[in-house]
């Protein structure tokens, strides 16, 4: 009862801030993302039942104890499902550079979720998968597809999960992710999620993604970055102001967010097609096509304050690498 899988990292062009049921993580939009083909997690599930209690090994290390509570929580839907009490051994690689303040809870849980389900022998849809992976992350049910992937909010466990709009060769979009710090963030975005509905900006942003929605949709289908980048500029830095006017409040961007989001403004006057998005963390990705992808990595790496430029374009959804199991 062991398995290997591995999943990518998405980013969002039309952001998940908000819970309206923390237990299930229901959304209080629908958002829309990119899976990424370089930053992604492999995780090892093995069930055993000589073991005790869960364990997890993170990036090779053990796991601090608030990792592997959730990883332990997220195991046990599982185990109900394959009716099991047997605990598991979790080791989980991220093959981006760990401290470079790149959120791996999507990936981590996309992994952990399609690994877990192979070990047990469970046959489960892609919508089945994409329904628990959001139970131990939201984000992570949109990693469960590759490409450009949008989750439906829904209103309850059965009706909130992601599905494909486009797969991943639809239209190569790079995204270069300017790294500006490393190191974990302060607040957890499930804390953050929480907050939300305590900020006065926070109906409004909700309404004007669903606005956004189906002209982001179209903007992918016509591949037409014009139409997408600033749709896609407008709902990061509405999603920021719904963070920075909570109670209390978050701030996530440092003084080097803005120096490469002004950066980028600018490069736009030049005639550059680049747009930025910012998750919860000062890094900001760009966004561009491969033609110009060269000229603003160039770009990005000599402005003050970017350690590094890590470079991403639309990936494949997850994969079982390896399975033993009751039924194979
Ligand atoms: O899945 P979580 O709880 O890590 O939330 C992710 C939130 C953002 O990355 C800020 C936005 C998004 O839609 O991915």
């Amino acid at each position: 009862m062991k398995a290997t899988a591995e999943a990518g990292a998405n980013i969002a062009l039309l952001k998940y801030w908000g819970v309206r049921d923390e237990n299930l993580n229901l959304p209080l939009n629908s958002s829309i993302s990119i899976t990424l083909d370089r930053a992604r997690t492999t995780t090892t599930v093995a069930f055993d039942p000589t073991l005790d209690e869960d364990q997890l090994e993170l990036d090779g290390q053990p796991a601090p104890e608030a990792a592997r509570t959730r990883v332990h929580r997220h195991l046990e839907h599982l185990r109900r499902l394959a009716g099991t009490g047997w605990q598991a051994q979790v080791v989980s690689q991220n093959n981006f550079p760990t401290g470079a303040g790149i959120a791996s809870s999507a990936s981590g849980f996309a992994a952990l979720t399609v690994a877990a389900a192979a070990a047990l022998g469970l046959e489960l849809s892609s919508r089945e998968l994409s329904r628990l992976a959001r139970l131990g992350s939201g984000s992570a049910c949109r990693s469960l597809f590759g490409g450009y992937v949008e989750w439906v909010a829904g209103t309850d466990d059965a009706s909130s999960y992601a599905h494909p709009l486009a797969p991943p060769e639809h239209w190569p979009l790079h995204d270069l992710i300017a790294v500006v710090a490393g190191g974990h963030k302060a607040i957890s975005s499930a804390q953050g999620h929480s907050l939300a509905p305590s900020s006065p900006l926070c109906a409004a942003r909700v309404a004007a993604v669903e606005r956004a929605m189906p002209i982001v949709r179209a903007a992918l289908q016509a591949r037409d970055l014009r139409a997408l980048g600033p749709l896609v500029e407008q709902d990061a830095i509405a999603m920021h102001a719904v963070m920075m006017t909570s109670h209390p409040a978050l701030f996530y961007w440092l003084p080097e967010t803005l120096r490469v989001m002004l950066a980028i403004r600018k490069w736009r006057e030049e005639g550059l097609a680049a747009y930025f998005t910012i998750d919860a963390g000062p890094n900001v990705h760009v966004l561009c096509e491969e033609a110009e992808s060269p000229e603003i990595e160039r770009r990005l790496q000599s402005l003050p304050g970017v350690r590094r430029v890590l470079h991403n374009r639309p990936g494949p959804g997850p994969h079982v690498i390896a399975s033993e199991n009751r039924a194979t």
